[in-house]
């Protein structure tokens, strides 16, 4: 891999095309054991940041869209603090890209197609699966993904109104290329009318 790092004169002018050029050779990373994984943070309604990771499954100029539990933690934060942070940290290019924005919840049609297209064994669980709230063993959860099971037959399973979509609408990209004696590169571009400002910022 080429280490001349992320210069003004290779860096895109779109945010969204330097996102492509750097996740497509993550893709390609063969070792990378889960390169659409991102930790997704957010504010609980007290003020309490938290994180997880989250899978991108779409993203375009719209946004980055992941599924999750519209119950749980970091859905119900999003509620009331709907700006949220995302973080890539790609090992094997030795990059990181954070993406601040606010979420939105996806139009239920579009969360509907993407249910659609899950395995059978992930629709049930999005059934059974109380996300964030407490267990009290995981036979408890393997009773209740045996009596769904059983209930939905054979029929297709509709979508839980409980899960779904966002999409997080970036308003900031900021692209770490790392560098030699810790001199990373960072480039940072902040949504302005409808173009972008871009900054360099000291590693
Ligand atoms: C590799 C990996 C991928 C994950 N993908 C998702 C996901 O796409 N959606 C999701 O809701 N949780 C996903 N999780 C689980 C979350 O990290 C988290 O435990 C769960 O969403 C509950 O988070 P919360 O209580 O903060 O809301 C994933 C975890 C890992 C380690």
């Amino acid at each position: 891999m080429s280490r001349e790092g992320l210069t003004e004169d290779n860096l895109a002018r779109d945010p969204f095309e330097q996102f492509r050029r750097w996740w497509d050779e993550a893709q390609a990373k063969s070792q990378m054991l889960e390169p659409t994984g991102m930790i997704l943070s957010t504010v609980d309604p007290d003020g309490q940041p938290a994180s997880r990771v989250v899978l991108l499954k779409h993203w375009d100029n719209r946004g980055f869209v992941f599924y999750s539990n519209y119950r749980s933690r970091k859905a119900r934060g999003l509620e009331a603090e709907p700006r949220a942070s995302l973080l890539f940290w790609w090992d094997k290019l030795r990059r990181q890209i954070r993406i601040d924005g606010e979420a939105k919840k996806l139009a239920a049609r579009e969360s509907d197609a993407y249910f659609a297209t899950r395995p059978r064994g992930s629709q049930i669980g999005a059934w059974a699966s109380m996300q964030s709230q407490p267990l009290d063993s995981r036979e408890t959860l393997a009773r209740r993904v045996e009596e769904l099971d059983a209930e939905f037959g054979d029929g297709p399973i509709p979508r839980p109104p409980h899960w779904g979509g966002f999409r997080l609408v970036p308003n900031e990209f900021e692209f770490w290329d790392d560098g030699a004696h810790r001199l990373h590169d960072r480039l940072v571009f902040r949504r302005d009318g409808s173009g972008w400002t871009i900054e360099r910022l000291y590693p």
